[in-house]
Formats: C-alpha cells, sequence, structure tokens
C-alpha cells in the first residue's frame, strides 16, 4: 500500500466493558432509551456481548465469560466498568495489519485475525501504540 493512502473508515464502535452485562443493557434501554441487541456469548474472545445500537455508530457492552477472559483484569483495575476500545473499520485487514506493523505497531494475538462480534474478520492493537487505548480493527 502506497504512503499516505487513507486507510480507516468509520467507527464501527465503542466498546465498555462491564461487570453486569444484564444491569448494563436495561439501563442503556429503560434511562436511555437505546436500542439493544441480545446477549451474544463469544466464547473465542472470552466475552458476552450485547450491542447498543445509535443512528450513527454502536456501542458494545462487554462482559467476561470464562476464567480467561481478556477483561478480568480490565474489570479488576475498573470495577464499575469503563472504556475498553474502539473499533475502525478498514476495507482490507491484512493490508491494513502490514502497514501497521511497518509503522511499528504491535497487533496483538499473533496477528492473524480472528472473527469478530459482527462475523467479521478483527484484529487488536497494543494500546500502548495508541495512546493509551486499545484500538479494534475490521474489514467490513
Ligand atoms: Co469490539
Amino acid at each position: 500500500m502506497a504512503y499516505g493512502v487513507k486507510m480507516i473508515g468509520r467507527l464501527n464502535h465503542v466498546a465498555l466493558a462491564v461487570p453486569d452485562l444484564g444491569k448494563a443493557a436495561a439501563t442503556y434501554r429503560d434511562a436511555l432509551g437505546a436500542q439493544i441487541s441480545a446477549p451474544l456469548a463469544l466464547p473465542e474472545h472470552g466475552v458476552t456481548t450485547v450491542f447498543v445500537n445509535l443512528p450513527n455508530t454502536k456501542i458494545e457492552l462487554l462482559e467476561p465469560l470464562g476464567a480467561d477472559s481478556p477483561i478480568v483484569k480490565f474489570l479488576e483495575r475498573n470495577p464499575d466498568g469503563g472504556m475498553h476500545h474502539v473499533c475502525y473499520e478498514v476495507d482490507d485487514i491484512r493490508a491494513a495489519r502490514d502497514r501497521l506493523v511497518k509503522q511499528g505497531a504491535r497487533v496483538l494475538g499473533g496477528g492473524e485475525p480472528k472473527i469478530g462480534a459482527h462475523g467479521k474478520p478483527v484484529l487488536f492493537l497494543h494500546p500502548k501504540d495508541f495512546f493509551g487505548t486499545l484500538v479494534e480493527i475490521e474489514q467490513v
């Protein structure tokens, strides 16, 4: 990919880790009046998710699933919950990965895309390379 070519597209979602998914989903539905999805268990990612559908993006509510869930430590540090990651859309996830690696970013989990919550390939980028925020990229 040529240097300077646009890579990231739309904000796909912002993910919030929460200690109680049922309570968080009910709060978004009842207090904020949001449209929410049914809970979806993703054992490969160690989370159960509920999506809050907003007109311009989504909020992904995450609760740990299983003992070695990647968000257990996050919730130990943030017991009330908190912002866990942002997800940007890309056209070609392998091209995006190669460019990121060339630019010095660390790709988590060995660098091979996994299928994410929307059935599309995703990768996660080290928060230390993105100013303290875990970044997910998703091929759309
Ligand atoms: Co996500």
